[in-house]
């Protein structure tokens, strides 16, 4: 399969120096890495073609500004409370763009610097209301999607912008699903088909101004052989961004623990996109997810052929099958007051499978991850 990803006209805009190298149908390339598109006639010129980028080589942590650890346990619960104040903002009708945008730039940062711990909290459970922590999952998520697809900082913080606000357009009906048990009747139908929408109409009203960011709240439930709404686009009319955001939503969704429905694992969750085959998610983009989760994601739990269970604390550098771990209880099920490290490249034995752990105690991840 080609490493390479169908760009659309909505993907590209005059003044932009592209951030990877462009090319037609044929393979044949049209613009270079680091070019800027210059004018409307020049995108026009290259619009005439059918176009695809090609996908950077990122390795994990790329420290960009260099200031150290930030704990990303600590973030996120700031995050939360962020999140929270810009809810109630919009429900009050305040213009909250500078929150808004400040919330993105930072959501971005801490992926650049902390992504094994990032996608330890989208995976850790927690005490978060789901309405609350979902749509920061989604953010971290998509944007280390989107880092691995080369978008630019700017198209990342749009990301992290258009997943935290996607579904504000349908909060009180999220509130009232929280408790229901029945299946949903024909108002809330209605009130989620239309939320992409509406919550574009909300954020018009309060002056919001970012339309790279209202494009991919308005796409992000359009599916990629039209099965998806309010507008039944179909994969060559949807932007690049709403493509990532749908993968991270779903994801985010099926690995949470809902009233109506068990969480499915991480393995059931991948392979979810993987049986997709395109169909409704873009098939480059899902396998970046795949990539970037790797076959055990930090945060999840193992089983040790030692007979240990074990936490993952971040990605194996040399190999995706040796993570570096955290054992927590050993073979006869006695809870070790301090984690033990294991690294899987020096020891003789193995992950045996992934497993849920449930602890008596609350974890200390902060410590576990070594910010304290
Ligand atoms: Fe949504």
């Amino acid at each position: 399969m080609s490493e390479r990803v169908r760009l659309i006209r909505k993907d590209l805009s005059v003044g932009m120096t592209v951030p990877w190298n462009i090319y037609d149908l044929e393979g044949r390339k049209l613009l270079g890495k680091g070019q800027e598109l210059r004018s409307e006639k020049m995108l026009d010129e290259l619009c005439q073609y059918i176009l695809f980028h090609d996908l950077p080589d990122v390795q994990h942590a790329v420290y960009k500004d260099g200031h150290g650890k930030l704990n990303a346990f600590e973030k996120t619960s700031d995050n939360i409370a962020r999140i929270e104040r810009i809810f109630d903002e919009l429900k009050g009708q305040s213009d909250c763009t500078d929150k808004i945008n400040s919330l993105a730039k930072d959501i971005l940062s801490l992926c650049e610097r902390e992504p094994d711990a990032v996608l330890a909290v989208i995976h850790i459970e927690h005490e978060y209301p789901y309405v609350l922590f979902h749509p920061l999952q989604c953010a971290y998520l998509a944007v280390l999607i989107a880092r691995r697809a080369g978008f630019t900082d700017d198209e990342c913080s749009c990301l992290a912008a258009a997943s935290v606000l996607s579904n504000v357009g349908m909060r009180d009906t999220q509130d009232r699903l929280i408790g229901q048990k029945e299946a949903l009747n024909l108002e809330q139908t209605n009130v989620i088909r239309q939320h992409p929408e509406t919550t574009v109409e909300m954020l018009r009203a309060i002056g919001y101004k970012n339309e790279n960011v209202l494009t991919i709240i308005l796409e992000h439930h359009e599916r990629c052989d039209g099965s998806g709404y309010p507008h039944a686009l179909k994969r060559d009319d949807i932007c690049r961004g709403a493509l990532v955001l749908a993968i991270a939503d779903r994801y985010g969704s099926i690995i949470s623990c809902r009233n109506y429905r068990r969480p499915l694992s991480i393995n059931e969750g991948l392979q979810h996109f993987f049986l997709d085959k395109g169909e409704h998610y873009e098939v480059q983009f899902s396998l970046l997810l795949i990539k970037e989760l790797t076959v055990y994601p930090p945060g999840s739990f193992v089983k040790l052929t030692n007979g240990e269970i074990a936490l993952v604390v971040s990605r194996g550098k040399m190999s995706p099958m040796e993570p570096l771990l955290k054992s927590l209880v050993g073979k006869n099920g006695e809870v070790y007051a301090n984690p033990l490290v294991r690294d899987l490249s020096m020891h003789n034995f193995e992950i045996k499978s992934i497993c849920g752990y449930h602890s008596e105690k609350l974890l200390n991840f902060s410590k576990i991850w070594g910010y304290i």
